[in-house]
C-alpha cells in the first residue's frame, strides 16, 4: 500500500513564535525575508485517486475505457514480452516505435496504454508550453511517493510552486558554490581508498560518495556522526530502489520478503536518520545556510511552518534525486573514457594549462572554462541522462501533431530517446563531446537536449549535481586511468533512474606524471590540505559574476 498522502500536508503547522534568527550572507538577502516574501498559504497535495496497486489498475482500466478521443496508433495489444522489455531494455523499444508511428504513439505496459511523445517539440510541448495539463503525482511513477513522500518531485501546483519557492535560496549559484569544499574534501577523502593495479566497482563508489556529500551539502548531516554511522543511508538507498527495478508483478505484492517490504525497511531507517537531524536543528536552533535550515524557517504571514513530515519529504526527495543521478553520470562518463582515453587525456591537458595543480576553485567549474570537461559531461548527459523518463498524467484531452490523447492518460517524455533520435543527433550512438560545443549547442533545436528537464519542474540540483559531476571527474582524471575490465559488457536497469546494471567495475592505474605537472589539489600554495578552503575561492580572478536572483533556475526552460 502506499503511504496516504497526509491529509493536513501543509497543516497543522507547527508553530514558530520564536523563529532563530538566521545569519545574513553577504551580497545575499536574508533568509527571513525571503522566506516573509514567500509566506503565503499553501495548499495541501491532492489525495491520490487510490492507493491500493489492485485499485490502480481498475481505475487505469475505467479511465480508458472512459476516454472520448482514441489514442495515438502504437502497440496496443496486451503483452508481457513488451512490458518486461519496457522494463529491460525502454531505449530500442522506444526508438523502434518512434520510427514507426513517428513522435507520438501508445505502447501497452502490463494493462494499460502508456502514450509517449519523443523529440525537441514533444519535449517542449510537455515541459513548457503545455506543462499546465500534466501532472506528475498521478503519474506511472506514482510508486515513488512511497519512498520520497510528497516532495518537489512528486507533487504538482501549486504545492510544489510553494515548495519551491521556498527551496530555491539554497540552490542558487553562490550557494552552490560554497558547496564546493565539501564536495573536494569527500572527494578526496574517498579517493584515498584507491590503490593503483586494483579493482574497483565505480558505481558503488560514486554512490556512497555522492550520498555523503548530498548529507553534508544539503543538510548539515556530518555523514560521521552517530545517526549517519547507524545506518549505510547509500546501501539503504540501494535496497529501497531495487523496488523499482523488480518486475511489475512483484510490485502488486505487499507481505514480509516482498520487493515492497523490503523498501518500506530501507525507507525507515532513512526516516530514523533524517528525524534525527531534524529534531536536532529544532531543539537547538542551529542553523546554517543549507536546505533543510531553510525548510525549518520556513513559515507563512500567521507564523506557521513546516511539520517534521513535510520536511522529512523534502529532504528525502533531494536525497534520492540528488545523488542517484550524478552516481549514474560519473559512473557512464569514466565508463566512455575507458573506451576514448584519449580524451581523458584532453581533460588532463586542460587541466595542466588552467588549474596547474591547484585543485579547482567553483568559478572555474562553473563557467564552463574548462571547455573540454565540459563538453565531456554534456556528451555524457545526452547518451546517458540518468533521468530518463518524464512521467505525467494528461489532465483533459490534447492534441499533438494531428493525433489525439485522452484526458487521464499516461504520457511520458523521454530525455534517453530524444538523445537516440538520428534525426537530431547524427550517430547518437557515437560519444562525440563535440556535438557540445559552443557553436554546436547553440544550433540545437529547443527541446533537443533536456537532461535537466525543462519548464518549471527543471531539475533544482541541476547546478549542484553539475559542480559534484565536473569536481568528481576532475579529480579521478588528474590522478588514475581507468580501464575496464575485458569481459565487461554494460547493461542497463531503470530503477527508476537508468544505471549500469552489474556496477561499474573499473581497473584503477595509475595516471604518469611524466609531464612534470603536478596532479590537480597536490599544489596548495594555502597549505594545508590540498583541496581545504580554497576551492569556493571568493578573491579568485576568474570568479565570474554571481549575484543570481530567486527564480532565475526557473526561468530555464532549456
Ligand atoms: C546529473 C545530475 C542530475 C540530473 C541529470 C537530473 C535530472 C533531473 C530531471 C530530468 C528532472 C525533471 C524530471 C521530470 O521532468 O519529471 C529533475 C528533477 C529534480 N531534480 Fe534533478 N537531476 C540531477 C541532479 C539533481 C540533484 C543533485 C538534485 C538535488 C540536490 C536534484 C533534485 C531534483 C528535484 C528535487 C527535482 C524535482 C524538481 C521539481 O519538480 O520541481 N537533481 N532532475
Amino acid at each position: 500500500m502506499l503511504r496516504r498522502p497526509r491529509a493536513r500536508a501543509w497543516h497543522p503547522f507547527q508553530r514558530h513564535n520564536h523563529l532563530p534568527s538566521v545569519p545574513k550572507l553577504a551580497g545575499q538577502p536574508n533568509h527571513r525575508a525571503v522566506l516573509y516574501a514567500y509566506a503565503m498559504p499553501v495548499l495541501e497535495p491532492p489525495p491520490l485517486r487510490h492507493e491500493n496497486p489492485f485499485r490502480i489498475l481498475a481505475q487505469d482500466l475505467a479511465d480508458e475505457r472512459a476516454a472520448t478521443v482514441p489514442y495515438p496508433p502504437g502497440d496496443t495489444s496486451f503483452s508481457i514480452p513488451r512490458t518486461k522489455r519496457f522494463i529491460e531494455e525502454p531505449l530500442p523499444l522506444l526508438l523502434e516505435a518512434y520510427e514507426r508511428y513517428g513522435p507520438i504513439f501508445t505502447l501497452r505496459i502490463l494493462h494499460s496504454n502508456v502514450v509517449f511523445m519523443l523529440g525537441p517539440a514533444a519535449n517542449h510541448y510537455i515541459t513548457v508550453s503545455h506543462a499546465a495539463n500534466f501532472k506528475w503525482r498521478e503519474s506511472h511513477f506514482r510508486d515513488l511517493i512511497a519512498l520520497l513522500g510528497d516532495g518537489l518531485l512528486t507533487t504538482d501546483d501549486p504545492y510544489h510552486k510553494r515548495a519551491r519557492q521556498i527551496m530555491l535560496p539554497a540552490f542558487h549559484r553562490e550557494r552552490i558554490a560554497a558547496s564546493i569544499d565539501t564536495m573536494l574534501a569527500e572527494t578526496e577523502r574517498a579517493l584515498e581508498q584507491w590503490r593503483p593495479n586494483t579493482r574497483i566497482d565505480l558505481y558503488a563508489w560514486t554512490r556512497r560518495l555522492a550520498t555523503r556529500i548530498a548529507m553534508k551539502a544539503l543538510f548539515g548531516i556530518d555523514p560521521d556522526g552517530p545517526a549517519a554511522r547507524e545506518i549505510d543511508a547509500a546501501a539503504m538507498f540501494e535496497q529501497a530502489l531495487a523496488f523499482y527495478a523488480s518486475r511489475y508483478e512483484f510490485r502488486f505484492l505487499r507481505f514480509p520478503g516482498t520487493p515492497w517490504a523490503r523498501l518500506q525497511e530501507a525507507s525507515k531507517r532513512l526516516n530514523r536518520l533524517l528525524y534525527t537531524q531534524i529534531s536536532h536543528q529544532r531543539a537547538t536552533g542551529e542553523r546554517g545556510e543549507d536546505v533543510l535550515s531553510l525548510l525549518l524557517d520556513a513559515h507563512d504571514e500567521s507564523g506557521e511552518g513546516l511539520s517534521d513530515e513535510q520536511i522529512r519529504d523534502e529532504m528525502m526527495t533531494l536525497l534520492f534525486a540528488g545523488h542517484d543521478t550524478t552516481t549514474s553520470t560519473v559512473a557512464f562518463m569514466f565508463y566512455e573514457l575507458a573506451h576514448a582515453p584519449h580524451l581523458a587525456d584532453r581533460l588532463v591537458a586542460e587541466q595542466h594549462a588552467l588549474l596547474d595543480g591547484q585543485a579547482p576553485k567553483a568559478p572555474q567549474l562553473m563557467s564552463g572554462e574548462l571547455a573540454a570537461l565540459e563538453m565531456t559531461l554534456e556528451e555524457t548527459l545526452r547518451k546517458y541522462p540518468p533521468a530518463w523518463v518524464g512521467p505525467r498524467k494528461s489532465v483533459e484531452a490534447f492534441e499533438f501533431e494531428g493525433l489525439t490523447v485522452p484526458a487521464n492518460s499516461y504520457v511520458n517524455y523521454s530525455s534517453w530517446a530524444s538523445h537516440h533520435l538520428p534525426d537530431v543527433f547524427a550517430e547518437p550512438d557515437v560519444f562525440r563531446p563535440e556535438r557540445f560545443s559552443p557553436e554546436a549547442k547553440a544550433a540545437l533545436p529547443k527541446g533537443a537536449y533536456i537532461p535537466f528537464g525543462g519548464g518549471s519542474r527543471t531539475c533544482i540540483g541541476m547546478r549542484f549535481g553539475q559542480l559534484e559531476v565536473r569536481t568528481i571527474a576532475t579529480l579521478i582524471a588528474s590522478r588514475f586511468v581507468l580501464e575496464l575490465p575485458g569481459e565487461f559488457i554494460l547493461q542497463y536497469r531503470q530503477m527508476p533512474t537508468i544505471s549500469p546494471k552489474h556496477g561499474m567495475p573499473m581497473l584503477v592505474r595509475e595516471r604518469s606524471t611524466s609531464s612534470g605537472h603536478s596532479r590537480v589539489g597536490e599544489r596548495s600554495d594555502a597549505g594545508g590540505h590540498p583541496a581545504a578552503g580554497i576551492g569556493s575561492d571568493e578573491a579568485s580572478p576568474q570568479r565570474e559574476p554571481v549575484g543570481e536572483r530567486v527564480g532565475a533556475l526557473d526561468r530555464e526552460t532549456h
